[in-house]
């Protein structure tokens, strides 16, 4: 009989439940918070009453895009944090319901380990595609910054992190700075891909070791913009294109060139992405054409599962249940986890 696991995902705006059996992939539901936009940012308070109304139609189109009963589930695997206290609240306390009502153990899950552990979704109608242990991750999102060892799918070492903002809220301010949207990865991403990155250059941290800053790339902007704008008032509008071409391969200048160190530190080749901004196609292109160059074997998961997803809490939940873990059912959630 196939281990079938049920994932729940409430860690910050999306909502998402999916359906595993063994590590193959049955169903993955994602409902995006759109009430978000208006505000250029995400609002707790409203995300929290968001997963309260798409917590149960989420699940249950998971249960029945899988074809699966839920008497069938034979774990809840959920995410316990990092993430908004009110938003891991819904998922927390869904789960245990469930748990309850079905007689079914649940699992916990660190989103983080989620992220890292994404290329072992495994898709009947594609062919396995999963790094060998140990590899190297680098996790990049709205809230973190990490460069991660992973030695089995239960033992992690973050390498390095950033010690100011994530690299996603240095994409995500400056786009709301430039007046681009929300969120503003996706926006510098698409219009990055018209302009000439080598046009503006902009001021690099120099961090000692394996660590990241990106808070001082974000204030070397503002003052760009705002000396260009107080020259010219269209300067932004002729060269929005250049501008963001040029800001995001700084920030993924920034991003490879620890991420090169770490590689030659450990002597681990095996590299993979993972986390919302590990959709940047510069990223991706970056990170490929190095890895050729470097002799890495990369890995760069599927877009679907690089933002947040419940196919990931579901795999990561099925490794810990294997192991043999189960959650009480009087497990809180945390905002905050200060490793993996
Ligand atoms: O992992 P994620 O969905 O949520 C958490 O942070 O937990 O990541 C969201 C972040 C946002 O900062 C968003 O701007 C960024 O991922 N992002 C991108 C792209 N797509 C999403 N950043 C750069 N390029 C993209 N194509």
């Amino acid at each position: 009989m196939p281990d079938i696991i049920l994932g729940i995902e409430s860690s910050c705006d999306d909502t998402s439940a999916a359906v595993i059996s063994d590590r193959y992939l049955l169903s993955n539901v994602i409902a995006s918070q759109e009430v978000h936009r208006a505000f250029g940012g995400v609002v707790p308070e409203l995300a929290s009453r968001a997963h309260e109304l798409n917590i149960v139609p989420v699940v249950s189109e998971a249960l029945s895009r899988a074809g699966v009963k839920p008497s069938e589930l034979t774990a809840i695997a959920f995410t316990r944090g990092p993430g908004l206290l009110g938003s891991l609240l819904v998922g927390t306390s869904f789960a245990k319901a469930l748990s309850i009502s079905l007689d079914v153990p649940i699992v916990m899950v660190n989103h983080l380990q989620g992220h890292v552990l994404a290329n072992f979704v495994r898709q009947a109608d594609k062919p396995v595609c999963e790094p060998s242990f140990p590899y190297l991750c680098l996790l990049v999102s709205g809230g973190n910054s990490q460069i991660v060892k992973v030695s089995s799918p239960l033992e992690f070492e973050i390498l390095g992190q950033t010690i100011d903002d994530a690299v996603g809220e240095a994409f995500d301010k400056c786009s709301k700075m430039m007046g681009l949207g929300y969120p503003g990865g996706p926006v510098i991403d698409r219009l990055a891909a018209q302009g000439d990155p080598e046009r503006f250059h902009f001021a690099k941290p120099h961090i000692p070791g394996l660590d990241y800053s990106f808070s001082g790339v974000k204030t070397s902007l503002l003052y760009f913009v705002r000396d260009e704008l107080a020259r010219d008032p269209e300067f932004m509008e002729k060269n929005k294109a250049d501008i963001c071409a040029s800001f995001q391969k700084c920030l993924i200048d920034i991003l490879m060139d620890k991420l090169i160190k770490a590689s030659a530190q450990t002597g681990i080749r095996e590299i993979t992405i993972g986390g919302g901004v590990s959709a940047n196609s510069g990223l991706r292109r970056r990170i490929t054409e190095e890895g050729g160059r470097r002799g890495w074997k990369t890995y760069l998961p599927e877009f679907k599962f690089t933002t947040d997803n419940a196919a990931m809490i579901a795999i990561a939940g099925y490794f810990h249940y294997l192991n043999g873990e189960r959650a009480p059912l009087d497990v809180a959630p945390v905002s905050r986890i200060a490793d993996f």
